[in-house]
Parts: structure tokens; C-alpha cells; sequence
């Protein structure tokens, strides 16, 4: 679980090589590759089976990298970066012309970020250049917050995994469009809505929370195998035993004021989890509890959202999309 100093330079060989290397961040596994290295970065769409116009988070060492990386850095921009890194905020920013056109899916914008954890500092200090790096899972599945679940997903296609053990915020970084100086939120993370706000004066639009809400319009993402449905907090029991009755294997994700022991009614379910309550323990957790549903062979998972304010914007906004429509297969 300890990253040695000889692993972390064995790792950034392979980045050099055009290899795959899979890092631990704060936020979730990523699946890193040379960011400047169009084959190498191709290597990553095709270890997640992930559609190729769909661009990756290029990872960078420190923020006053910035600027190698990017066309332009408008003030917010700059503001946003001194302010929250190294830690779960991307900013998207124009395209430098290092980046190569394969990690950003083509867009003249790219995204980027300084993570803050050790071991992926370490890897981008002896790397040097700039790491390409999706969420280290199969396309449109859960992110990976421990070593072994990239293990178990990819497999032979990516050629090290550096162990850093569990991941501290458990849900992906905070996405803004940067490019001008009235910045929206583009996917919510781990940097609140409420501190980016604060930082700036005024409000920030965050666009996709309320594109979500529109039933049928995003396809399933970050899901389980099981299927999720969304409930009211005080009806998570019920339906969930309803459930059961017509024969599925049913998970539920029961609102920390519903204790399992209180209900009794849950003791017919085939795993359930009470969420915890603190809000930065449910981002932590979240992505376990859904593969542990899987893992319990559940077809069917009940949970509610929590209120969306804090870590909870992110956390209400993973599971509307685990609870999205599936794609045809
Ligand atoms: O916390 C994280 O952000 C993790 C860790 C590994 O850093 N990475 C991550 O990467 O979640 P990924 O590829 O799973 O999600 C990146 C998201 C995608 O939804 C992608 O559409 C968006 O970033 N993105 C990347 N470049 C973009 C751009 N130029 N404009 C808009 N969105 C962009
Ligand atoms: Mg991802």
C-alpha cells in the first residue's frame, strides 16, 4: 500500500515508454498515460472501451505549470488555481498546443489539473511532462477508489498500478469551464459549489445539475451493474421491500436516519448500506457501496438523494446518473 521511491521511477519509465500507468489520486484511480503522446493516449480510450471523442484530465506537477499547458490563463482561472490547488478542481482552459489533439477528443479546450496526493505528485515530479488520466474503470462504470478495483477491471491492459491504498474524497474532481472570466461548473466534485463561490464573490452556474433533472437526456454513467431508482428518504424501505416481493435481488442505501434495526422490514434485502453521516463520508464510500451491490449479485438498488449542498451536489449528481437510462446493448 506504501508507493516506494523505486516504484514511483519505475512508473514514470513506463509513462516515458508510452506504457499505462494506473495512480492513486485524492479523488479516484486514474489511468495515466503521456499527455503528449498520441499512441499512448490512444492506449487509454482502449483500455476503458472508452468512445474516443470523449476527452481525459491531463495531470500536471505544480499550478505554475499552468501556463505550458494552456493558450491562455484568465484571472479567474488563476485565482481558482492558487486557491484549491493541489486538490479536486479541473479547469478547462484553451488548448496549449503541447496537449496532444487525442486527450482532448479533439476540443481546442483541454482539461487540467494538480492532484493532491503524494503518490501522484511523485509520479508527475519524476515523469516531468503532463499525465493524460481518465478515471481508471471501464467506460460509463463506477470510478475506482482502491487499487484492487482497477486491478479487476482492467487487467493485462494497463501495464503497472501503483498501490496507494483508499482514496481520501471517494468522487471525482470539481470541472469548470474556465475559458472566460464568468466560470460555470461543468461536473460537480470535489471542491464545493459554496467554496468556489466564495472565492469569487456571486453565484456560479452549475449547468449540468439542471440538465439531469430532465428524465431520458444523459445515459446511465458511474453505474453499478444492478439498476438504481430514486426515492423519496422516507420511502427507501418500502420500496425496496416491494421489490423484494416481486422477486429482485434487492440493495438499498438507507438515509443514516433510518437505522436497518428500526425498520426490521430490511432484513429481507440482499445487502444494504446505511449511508453515513457526514457528508464527506458518504463521497468517500459511495462508489464502494455500489460495486459491494454488485458483488452481493443485487439487480436492483433503492437509494435517495441527499441535499445538495456541499459534497452532497456531487454525491446526488453521481447517483442521478447511476440511475440513468441504460444504453442499448
Ligand atoms: O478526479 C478526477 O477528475 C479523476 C482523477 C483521475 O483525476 N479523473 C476523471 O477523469 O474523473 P474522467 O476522464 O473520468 O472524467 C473527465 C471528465 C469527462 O467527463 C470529460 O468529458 C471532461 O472531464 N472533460 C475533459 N476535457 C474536457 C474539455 N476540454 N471540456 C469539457 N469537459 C472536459
Ligand atoms: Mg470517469
Amino acid at each position: 500500500m506504501t508507493v516506494s521511491t523505486a516504484e514511483i521511477e519505475e512508473a514514470a519509465g513506463v509513462l516515458r515508454a508510452g506504457g499505462l500507468v494506473a495512480f492513486p489520486t485524492e479523488t479516484v484511480y486514474g489511468l495515466g498515460a503521456n499527455a503528449e503522446d498520441a499512441a499512448a493516449v490512444a492506449r487509454v480510450f482502449a483500455a476503458k472501451g472508452r468512445p474516443a471523442s470523449h476527452p481525459l484530465i491531463v495531470h500536471i506537477g505544480a499550478a505554475a505549470q499552468l501556463a505550458d499547458w494552456v493558450d491562455d490563463v484568465p484571472a479567474t482561472a488563476r485565482l481558482l488555481a492558487a486557491r484549491f490547488w493541489p486538490g479536486p478542481l479541473t479547469l478547462v482552459l484553451r488548448r496549449g498546443r503541447r496537449v496532444s489533439l487525442a486527450a482532448t477528443g479533439g476540443l481546442e479546450t483541454v482539461a487540467v489539473r494538480v492532484p493532491d496526493h503524494p503518490v501522484a505528485l511523485g509520479l508527475l515530479a519524476a515523469f516531468g511532462g503532463g499525465v493524460a488520466a481518465p478515471s481508471a474503470n471501464r467506460f460509463g462504470s463506477v470510478s475506482p477508489t482502491i487499487a484492487d478495483h482497477v486491478r479487476s477491471e482492467l487487467g493485462d491492459a494497463v501495464d503497472m498500478v501503483l498501490d496507494g491504498g483508499a482514496c481520501q474524497v471517494g468522487v471525482e474532481s470539481t470541472i469548470v469551464d474556465a475559458t472566460s472570466d464568468s466560470p460555470s461548473v461543468l461536473r460537480p466534485g470535489g471542491v464545493t459549489r459554496e467554496d468556489i463561490e466564495a472565492l469569487l464573490g456571486g453565484t456560479v452556474a452549475v449547468p449540468e445539475t439542471s440538465q439531469v433533472r430532465v428524465p431520458g437526456q444523459h445515459p446511465s454513467h458511474y453505474a453499478p451493474r444492478a439498476r438504481v431508482v430514486l426515492v423519496d428518504p422516507q420511502k427507501v424501505v418500502a420500496e425496496a421491500e416491494a421489490a423484494r416481493e416481486l422477486g429482485h435481488r434487492v440493495g438499498a442505501l438507507l438515509p443514516s436516519r433510518l437505522s436497518p434495526s428500526a425498520t426490521g422490514a430490511v432484513a429481507g434485502l440482499h445487502a444494504v448500506v446505511a449511508v453515513p453521516d457526514s457528508m464527506a463520508a458518504y463521497a468517500r464510500g459511495l462508489y464502494g457501496f455500489l460495486r459491494e451491490f454488485d458483488r452481493r449479485g443485487c439487480d436492483l438498488v433503492v437509494a435517495s438523494l441527499p441535499v445538495e449542498t456541499g459534497l452532497g451536489l456531487a454525491v446526488a449528481n453521481r447517483l442521478r446518473r447511476a440511475a440513468g437510462p441504460r444504453p442499448a446493448a
